[in-house]
């Protein structure tokens, strides 16, 4: 069965805050990947909120039709807002203020104890929880550790290949790691830098659950929408929208 999609709507927020003004609004914008036919919508609520706020997070949860994955950092504040708002489900990713996007996967088996805590705090809240792991096996095996149901493969070095080599060798890593997690008992999602053109190979990874993707969705939208944008405009400036 090919995987369900979830459409990170983080890049609708950014150009919204890019004039802290109130379009587009990420809401109408999840609404509408929903009649498009989206499974599940992801956000990603920042420490620095550099794009996602906390009302479209508590929006959202009232909204969302389809299942909310809520993307995380591990932090205090964070679990506190997830227990509150019950997501249906969080992911948790590593965070740096500097960094542009997400850069690499959640470092589990360095830090057992604490992420151990954080899942059995959202797990016995009923909400599940997915880590964001680059497919080593050691992270596999520590996700298994500390009792996640979900991981969520990191596909950035898949994505970035630069050649057709590397580009096989990081899909038969991705492949090798989807197959120990679903040995070991976890179901398994897969995202970042995940485009048109380079889904189709992850999209058929056997057992492979949910693709969670953004940026390139919302730069094709802003492109497919631009030419009635402008004769909408053109419209309004004749008076006749
Ligand atoms: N999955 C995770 C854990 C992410 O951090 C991101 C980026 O926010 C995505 C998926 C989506 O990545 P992209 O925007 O490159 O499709």
């Amino acid at each position: 069965m090919a995987p369900t999609l979830g459409v990170n709507i983080d890049h609708i927020a950014t150009i919204r805050q890019a004039r802290r003004t109130v379009e587009p609004e990420p809401i109408a914008a999840a609404v509408l990947a929903e009649l498009g036919g989206a499974d599940g919508i992801t956000a990603h609520l920042r420490e620095d909120r550099r794009h996602i706020q906390d009302r479209d997070v508590r929006l959202l949860r009232q909204t969302v039709r389809t299942h909310l994955n809520l993307e995380m950092a591990a932090t205090d504040e964070m679990v506190a807002i997830a227990l509150d708002i019950k997501p249906d489900y969080v992911t948790l990713v590593p965070e740096k203020r500097e960094e542009v996007t997400t850069e690499g996967g959640l470092d589990i088996a360095g830090q057992i104890a604490r992420i151990g805590e954080v899942v059995d705090k959202l797990q016995g809240a009923g909400i599940p929880v997915s880590l964001f792991i680059d497919a080593e096996p050691a992270q596999i095996e520590a996700s298994q550790t500390v009792k996640a149901k979900f991981i969520e493969l990191h596909t950035g070095q898949y994505a970035e290949a630069k050649d057709e080599t590397t580009r096989k060798q990081e899909l038969a890593f991705l492949a090798a790691g989807c197959e120990q997690a679903i040995k070991a008992g976890l179901r398994v999602n897969a995202g970042h830098g995940l485009t048109y053109w380079n889904i189709h190979p992850v999209a058929s990874l056997p057992g492979m659950e949910e693709l969670n993707i953004g940026h390139t969705i919302v730069s094709r939208a802003a492109l497919v929408g631009m030419e009635r944008a402008v004769r909408e405009m053109k419209q309004a400036m004749r008076g006749e929208l």
